[in-house]
């Protein structure tokens, strides 16, 4: 059939983690003639959080945006899920493309879901086994009322099976967000850059120690005060053998501020900027000694490129970093953060690993698929 009697597929994006996972898709979509649409949910809006990562990733303008901002668990759900239904309605998609585990992803499944539009989940089967945690509620959910479901890693179809889900509709086609990595790669910015556009010492990127990235944003490491002071502590510590550049979260800042603790984070040692486009980020990530994180995708990404990865998380939804990567998983316990900080400046740095399938192909191999299920 040819492309130009296809439905479009409707595309989600909503916040940040999903716009690196996007890209790709719609450049392949592209490439193979699939006609797609992009809906930004709207979950997501200020300049560093949004809008530059459409400029660094060259995602297309969306055809939509509902502007849902802020808000509770439900209400953001729930207003996603309102303002979404008529676009399905008017556009009448061959099918909805969700990404990820965030709020965007639930709402647009589940509203697709029910309409009888087909859903497809891109990063499907990942489990932390947390339920605690609302991305694993997402996962779980949206999963459940998808009916093609593409993975990253060969335990995702495992969890899947366990889970009821029929195993013909599970296609392992690599990951999606190292497509996005090794394509910009060459494009990252340069550390000594990144700091002098926010007025720091540039010094700081030929400091003979190193340096260490931190990035934190859980809502179960931010949110309580006592966790989070912890956390503080603990970074000052490290700071004085190791300087720190601390990029910090919207949600962070907020707790930090509230709490009282971003005094404590004043030191020459720790660089804390605003949040950082993806080309900034990346830079300063492929040239750290070490980097500290709650977030899943860099958990991911420092696995392809090779750095230590010590993720202040009990589990990971991404098992593989730790068993083919550098990741360690330590929680938010200071003595293990600073033990696991020892074990992996004391290593050389480790080799890039390309896990099965992370080759940068993880798009095209969705988009083949879809194309043959479209003219089926
Ligand atoms: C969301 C995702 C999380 C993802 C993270 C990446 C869910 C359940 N959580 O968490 O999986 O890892 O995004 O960032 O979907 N804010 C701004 N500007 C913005 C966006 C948010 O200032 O552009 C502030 C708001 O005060 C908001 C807070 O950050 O209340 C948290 O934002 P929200 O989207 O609710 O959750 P995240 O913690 O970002």
């Amino acid at each position: 059939m040819p492309s130009s009697q296809l439905r479009p597929i409707l595309c989600v994006v909503g916040a940040r983690p999903n716009f690196m996972k996007i890209a790709p898709i719609m450049r392949a979509f592209r490439e193979e003639g699939i006609p797609a649409w992009l809906l930004h949910t709207g979950q997501h809006y200020d300049e560093e959080m949004n809008a530059s990562f459409f400029r660094d990733l060259g995602i297309p303008e969306p055809d939509v945006n509902l502007g849902i901002g802020s808000g509770t668990h439900a209400q953001q759900t729930a207003d996603i899920m309102r303002k979404v239904e008529p676009v399905m309605d008017e556009q009448n998609p061959a099918a909805v493309l969700v990404v990820g585990d965030v709020n965007s992803t639930i709402a647009c499944a589940l509203v697709a879901s029910k309409k009888g539009i087909p859903v497809i989940h891109v990063e499907a089967g990942l489990r932390s086994g947390d339920r605690s945690m609302p991305e694993e509620i997402n996962r779980v959910l949206t999963d459940q009322i998808s009916d093609l479901l593409f993975t990253t890693e060969r335990s995702a179809a495992d969890n899947l099976v366990r889970e009821g889900i029929d195993i013909e509709r599970v296609h392992f086609v690599g990951n999606v967000m190292i497509d996005t990595l090794y394509y910009n790669l060459q494009s990252a910015k340069p550390v000594a850059e990144t700091l002098a556009e926010y007025g720091l010492d540039p010094r700081i990127a030929h400091d003979p120690a190193g340096f260490a990235l931190v990035t934190l944003h859980r809502p179960s490491n931010v949110d309580d005060p006592k966790i989070l002071g912890g956390i503080v502590d603990c970074l000052s510590q490290i700071s004085r053998d190791l300087p720190l550049i601390f990029p910090i979260h919207p949600r962070t800042r907020g707790r930090l501020e509230s709490f009282g603790l971003m005094e404590k984070l004043a030191s020459n040692r720790i660089t804390c900027t605003p949040p950082m486009g993806y080309l900034q980020l990346l830079g300063i990530m492929k040239e750290s000694r070490v980097v500290l994180t709650d977030s899943g995708g860099i958990q991911e990404e420092t696995t392809a490129l090779g750095i230590p990865c010590i993720t202040l998380r009990e589990n990971t939804e991404r098992p593989i970093t730790v068993t083919e990567g550098g990741n360690v998983l330590v929680g938010h316990d200071p003595q293990r953060i600073i033990a696991a900080l020892g074990e992996a400046i004391n290593h050389r740095r480790g080799e890039p690993m390309r896990p099965e399938h992370w080759d940068g192909k993880a798009s095209q191999r969705i988009a083949c698929i879809l194309r043959a299920w479209l003219t089926s």
